[in-house]
């Protein structure tokens, strides 16, 4: 071995004799062994391991599954921490950089066999036969196509393999971003197996599993991901190659690891309420189970606080202690994420589907809210964890940012936190409030719901200028890596942004979106699926927030036409809206009666959905027009600050630009002849007056 990295060894924490690959290989098979040992003695003191009553897949079922499925986390965890920490923490190109990106290609590589594993044992499960049986390849097919599970776990293998496919050939930081929301969108899937595809509590259910995966392989992964670069930080590096300071990055890690913990701890908890149902329930065997992650948690949460207190602030000097805790902490975690596949292959004290549950209820996953009425409109609650999460968070970071501007001594005005802070209650009401309540339960109110979350809520997150907020306050980096500040002015300065920023783009999608939503399958399918449901409301609020952005906003990256442009713009588009609302209203063909009629049988359909087309025309009224204010008030301060910009020319050059264009006009009319002559002597005589005379007098036209 060369001199370089025997100095390397020392200092990486790993004694002289094991060099670090092999420590790394090491670490690797201890954490599968931890895994699979908690898994198999979780499964047996559970029941997970016993034969069912409704039959049983045998053995290989009973422990190739859940077996499969830690091997398919632990390999997720370690694709999505290679690629995350690539893009977010290590310095692009450094060698350390290039392992992580290498880590997350081949993990990725193993979670796509270990998925398609997990989807033939499954499918095995569900089935009750073996690949060999007769007829077993049309069921397989049939479950992969047409059932939810099978479904999600087809997409998961799939997604796999295009994520080691794209990881190969990553070179660049965009790569790796990409490697890294591929990899986590892969994860999603995953969010509607095990207890989470039952009908109880579904939505709540999915929505926590799915950021518990996420945060359990952003943490693990990136942990595990980290150590394996540590012996490539702090050293000489080739030309054209970053140096990277173990120390910055893993202090980096350590905040997402801060922020993973809290994502596990409350997702964690949530599912385990779901299927608990109450404390007593604690003592069955799922509940020790419970109480043992929780145990987990707890213990890894005191490995940060002593990461934070005693290896971090000495790891300049010393990485043995850090990489000795951190192999201590990923043995650990490994247990969990073992003890966490037992829990999703053990009986739950709150059965998957509720026994009791109208058809109604199974449908909507919930309670069905009492009838509507004004005060229930205001107070009712569905509760959706993933927008209570973004408008929480979007809240409190933008509340952060403007402290930390005050803490500088720098303003930010007051309105803009006001209609920020608006925006984003109105954005936890319509999420989670009465519009979500009762949005899938009728026609109208859905309508309503929709109408609030496009055309109400945008305007008033767009008016707090979040990303000028966010340029202002997020540090820069300075080692060739990528934070939040950085991909931030890539995305809003990216190609994509600027096609979807288009004022005609961002238009056609605001308005065009409701003839393709509603006269398309994919109205049912936001009303039957949570997946469906969620995308519906990212992309009601995404091209709403483009649209108005466009019109009234101050933040970089939508392209913003001239002041009349814009008001045609939105007067179009309204007219538009209208349109929608009025075909509505006549219209006689019923838009996913199935659905409505299964909530309420007794509801008088297409009176309802008239009623949607009343609050389509109607509702969009008012949005527009505080938007056609908005745009007015921006026209008159634009003018204002043109002439003021104009003024301040002009008595800095003496009026330059006025004799310019004077001298202009005079060529002109030297040009013309005579006729022209004439014209040009009453201009004169104008702007003589003009210099004593008000503001209105002809100016030459503004510069572009
Ligand atoms: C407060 C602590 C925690 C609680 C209450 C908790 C609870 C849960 C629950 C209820 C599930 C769903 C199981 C099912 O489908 O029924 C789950 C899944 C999971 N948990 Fe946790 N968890 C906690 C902490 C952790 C930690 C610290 C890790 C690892 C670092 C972890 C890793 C996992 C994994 C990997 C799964 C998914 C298993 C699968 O279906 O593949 N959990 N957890």
């Amino acid at each position: 071995m060369s001199a370089p990295l025997r100095g390397t060894r020392e200092r990486s924490g790993t004694p002289a004799t094991t060099s670090p690959l092999t420590a790394g290989a090491a670490t690797a098979v201890a954490s599968l062994c931890a895994a699979l040992a908690v898994l198999l003695l979780a499964l047996a003191s559970s029941g997970g391991l016993d034969r069912s009553v409704l039959g049983d897949p045998g053995a290989l079922v009973r422990y190739g599954l859940p077996i499969a499925r830690t091997v398919h986390d632990l390999a997720a965890a370690l694709t999505v921490g290679g690629f995350v920490v690539a893009a977010v923490v290590l310095p692009h190109p450094s060698p350390a950089w290039t392992r992580a990106v290498r880590v997350g290609a081949v993990a990725a590589g193993l979670w796509a066999v270990a998925a398609l594993f997990v989807l033939v044992l499954t499918a095995m499960d569900v089935i009750g036969a073996a690949p060999g049986a007769a007829g077993f390849g049309a069921q397989f097919a049939q479950f992969a196509q047409q059932i939810d599970l099978g479904r999600a776990l087809l997409v998961t293998t799939v997604l796999a393999a295009v994520v080691a496919t794209i990881g190969a050939a990553v070179t660049s930081a965009g790569g790796a971003a990409a490697g890294a929301v591929a990899s986590v969108v892969a994860l999603l899937p995953l969010s509607l197996s095990g207890h989470a595809s039952g009908s109880a509590s579904h939505e709540t259910a999915v929505s926590s599993l799915a950021m518990h995966l996420v945060g359990v392989s952003v943490w693990v992964g990136g942990l595990a991901v980290l150590l394996l670069v540590v012996p490539l930080t702090g050293r000489a590096t080739a030309k054209g190659e970053r140096s990277v300071d173990l120390v910055t990055v893993a202090g980096r890690y350590s905040l997402i690891a801060l922020w993973a913990f809290a994502a596990v701890a409350l997702s964690g908890v949530l599912n385990a309420a779901v299927r608990l149902g109450s404390f007593s329930a604690l003592s069955s065997s799922y509940g020790v189970l419970v109480v043992l992650k929780v145990v987990a948690l707890v213990a890894l949460g005191a490995f940060g606080v002593w990461h934070r207190r005693r290896t971090l602030p000495v790891l300049a000097t010393s990485r043995r202690a850090f990489a000795r805790i951190a192999v201590a902490e990923l043995l650990l975690m490994s247990a969990a994420m073992g003890l966490g596949v037992a829990l999703s292959r053990s009986p739950t004290p709150v059965p998957d589907d509720d026994p009791t549950a109208s058809a109604a209820e199974n449908l909507l996953g919930e309670a069905v809210p009492p009838p509507l009425t004004v005060g229930r409109w205001f107070t009712q609650l569905s509760p959706d964890l993933l927008w209570i999460c973004i408008a929480g968070l979007c809240l409190v970071l933008y509340l952060l940012g403007v402290a930390r501007l005050h803490r500088r001594g720098d303003g930010w005005p007051v309105g803009r936190t006001i209609w920020w802070v608006l925006g984003c209650l109105s954005l936890f009401f319509v999420t989670s409030g009465g519009a979500a309540a009762y949005g899938r339960v009728s026609f109208s109110t859905h309508m309503l719901q929709h109408m609030l979350l496009a055309m109400v809520v945008p305007p008033m997150l767009v008016l707090g200028a979040p990303v000028t907020l966010a340029m202002r306050t997020l540090k820069r980096r300075h080692d060739g890596s990528r934070g939040a500040r950085e991909w931030l002015l890539t995305v809003v300065h990216s190609r994509y942004l600027a096609v979807l920023g288009h004022p005609v783009v961002a238009a056609v999608l605001f308005g065009g979106s409701l003839i393709v939503f509603y006269y398309s399958p994919l109205f049912e399918l936001a009303l039957r699926t949570h997946v469906g449901h969620e995308l519906m409301m990212f992309h009601f609020l995404g091209t709403g927030f483009l649209f108005a952005s466009v019109l009234i906003g101050v933040d970089p990256g939508a392209h913003r036409p001239a002041y009349p442009m814009r008001l045609i713009l939105l007067l179009a588009t309204m007219a538009f809206h209208a349109f929608f609302g009025v075909a509505l209203m006549q219209g006689t063909d019923l838009l996913a009666p199935d659905w409505f009629s299964a909530i309420d049988p007794t509801a008088n359909l297409l009176a309802d959905q008239q009623r949607g087309g009343d609050f389509a025309w109607g509702i969009g009224e008012f949005p527009t027009l505080v938007l056609v204010l908005g745009v007015a008030i921006g026209w008159s301060r634009s003018d204002t600050r043109e002439n003021r910009r104009a003024d301040r020319a002009a008595e800095r050059d003496g009026g330059r630009e006025l004799q310019d264009y004077n001298a202009m006009l005079e060529r002109l009319a030297q040009h013309d002849g005579p006729r022209g002559a004439g014209q040009q002597a009453g201009r004169q005589a104008g702007q003589q007056v003009g210099r004593e005379a008000p503001q209105d007098a002809p100016r030459p036209p503004a510069q572009g």
